[in-house]
């Protein structure tokens, strides 16, 4: 009842719950995007939930991620958010348990080791370990003879989640992590990954198994990074490595100092975390995609035969290069990034009481909403991503919006341009990477992805691996929902393709 009371017209409305403390975390939980959307037709773009205890305020919108994701770190920050998650997963003394200023300076450190030059050597691993994985895999031996004319089935998330970490772990991580990883490592890899999860976030210590759990294989892990890192420092110059714990020994602080071993340790492990979910979450979207539309499929292979297929009929190995040059490929790559953007709510804790602009949201005429210190702010780019005052045809995985110009997503898109100062560039290539552009399955501002480089060529080159050697299809039902009960949105269970060995001519 006391919700129904008039509130302080400064605080932005709260969403209506009946259970004081649990508030809207079923409804949220459950489905978020739906949630939004309806709080966003009941309450405008700019609303309160209830959180398990915490007052979460959301800001949708072009302007919503514009005032989240462009506000000052010092007031939005995301370190209170989500430090209590991924401490105990990477470890201290880096990302989230560091000032925000050394984080920007391991960005930097991690850009400089997703270089170009490490770029063009990966394109032949990553080829490598996929093929590896579907000639010897079980589940996955295309190669085999009596495989042609017969159509064979995969698990869409398990199958791109064991592909995504040895291709990750053979390119950035390097070779010894690669060598572990399917042997002894196995287990512990995933008992760390076990504490990635929404009731880690929102209980960091409970007396429960998973969390023993994953710290015990936090311990091991970081371990096995320092003994690498003390070994090659033991060891120098065997060999020209292309990895990220090569490009991390060789730098230092803006103070001066090099980055201690366990620093790199638990960088190489905040990294392995946060391109493992989210490439192997859009790959499984992107091939279930593509099983939908064998059109898209055939076009995806019709691109590879024209680059890369040699006239004795064998392929090539692409060039990093010519990566970056296959439209078919990019949009839909974009196309299943905006459907499904692995992240469907990036979090902020409030460290000052900020003022949302009347532009975005208020409480009337002259008035502005304020969002005190101490609650949590949302942004939530999966909405404005396929919002249909946005997008035509939103809810629809269509590739080909991003490669003509004069598509229909570019004109409802050129509505919103000119309507906002043409602040955003859209078609292909070209959408902005700015704070207030609808499309950011990287994120934006100070905390972007520095992963996207490298998440477009371990992705492209997986798909073109995949659709050089086998038709896919899916079988009655089509694309399974998203299940949004994990951190990175993932299809519900079953998602099976179904897939059939290429004849050649
Ligand atoms: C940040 C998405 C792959 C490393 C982010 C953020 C998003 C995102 C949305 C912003 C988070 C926030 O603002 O709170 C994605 C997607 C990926 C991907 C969709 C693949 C499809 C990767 C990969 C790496 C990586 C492969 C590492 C090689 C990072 C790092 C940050 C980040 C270091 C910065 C965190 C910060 O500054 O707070 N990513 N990511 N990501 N991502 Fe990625």
């Amino acid at each position: 009842l006391l919700q129904l009371l008039p509130q302080d017209r400064s605080l932005p409305p709260v969403v209506f719950h009946y259970i004081p403390w649990f508030g809207s975390a079923a409804h949220y939980g459950d489905n978020p995007i739906k949630f939004f959307f309806d709080c966003r037709e009941k309450y405008g773009p700019v609303f309160t939930f209830v959180l398990l205890g915490r007052r979460v305020t959301v800001a949708l919108d072009p302007a919503g991620n514009n005032f989240i994701m462009g506000g000052k770190h010092t007031v939005f920050s995301a370190e209170d958010a989500y430090t209590h998650l991924t401490t105990p997963v990477f470890g201290k003394d880096v990302v989230y348990d560091c000032p925000n200023e050394l984080l920007m300076e391991q960005k930097k450190f991690v850009k400089f080791g997703l270089s170009t030059d490490n770029f063009r050597a990966y394109v032949g691993m990553i080829e490598d370990e996929v093929s590896g994985f579907m000639k010897n895999e079980p589940s996955f031996r295309v190669f085999q003879a009596n495989d042609i004319n017969e159509w064979g089935s995969f698990e869409a998330a398990k199958t791109m989640s064991e592909i995504t970490i040895l291709t990750a772990s053979r390119t950035l991580q390097g070779k010894e992590v690669r060598s572990k990883i399917t042997k002894e490592y196995a287990a512990v890899f995933n008992d760390l990954d076990g504490g990635f999860t929404p009731l880690h976030w929102m209980f960091p210590n409970l007396p429960l198994p998973s969390y023993r759990k994953r710290d015990a294989a936090h311990k091991k892990i970081s371990e096995l990074y320092v003994s690498i890192i003390r070994n090659r420092r033991e060891n120098p110059g065997q060999e020209e490595e292309h990895d990220m714990i090569a490009s991390l020994m060789g730098q230092k602080y803006r103070a001066g100092r090099a980055l201690k071993d366990h620093e790199i340790a638990h960088i190489m492990i905040a990294l392995l975390m946060a391109g493992q979910h989210t490439s192997s979450a859009t790959s499984s979207w992107a091939l279930l995609h593509i099983a939908d539309r064998t059109d898209i499929g055939e076009a995806l292979y019709e691109e590879q035969v024209k680059h890369f297929r040699q006239p004795d009929g064998s392929w090539r190995t692409m060039e990093y290069e010519e990566i970056k040059d296959l439209p078919v490929m990019d949009s839909v790559i974009r196309e299943t990034l905006r459907i499904h953007p692995p992240l469907h709510s990036i979090m902020r804790a409030v460290r000052e009481d900020a003022v949302v602009p009347q532009t975005l949201a208020s409480p009337s005429e002259d008035g502005q909403y304020v969002i005190p210190k101490g609650y949590m702010v949302m942004s939530s780019a999966a909405v404005s991503q396929i919002d249909p005052m946005l997008w035509k045809n939103a809810q629809q995985w269509d590739p080909l919006r991003w490669s003509d110009p004069e598509g229909v997503a570019a004109q409802a898109y050129k509505a919103y341009n000119d309507a906002d100062g043409a602040k955003v560039d859209f078609g292909f290539g070209l959408v902005s990477k700015g704070t207030e552009s609808p499309y950011q399955p990287f994120g934006a501002g100070r905390h972007r992805c520095i992963g996207e480089q490298f998440a477009y060529l371990q992705l492209s080159t997986l798909i073109a691996t995949v659709i050089r050697q086998v038709e896919l299809k899916l079988p009655e039902g089509g694309v399974p929902p998203p299940n949004y009960h994990t951190m990175i949105t993932l299809p519900k269970t079953p998602a099976t393709i179904l897939y059939r060995r290429r004849k050649f001519d």
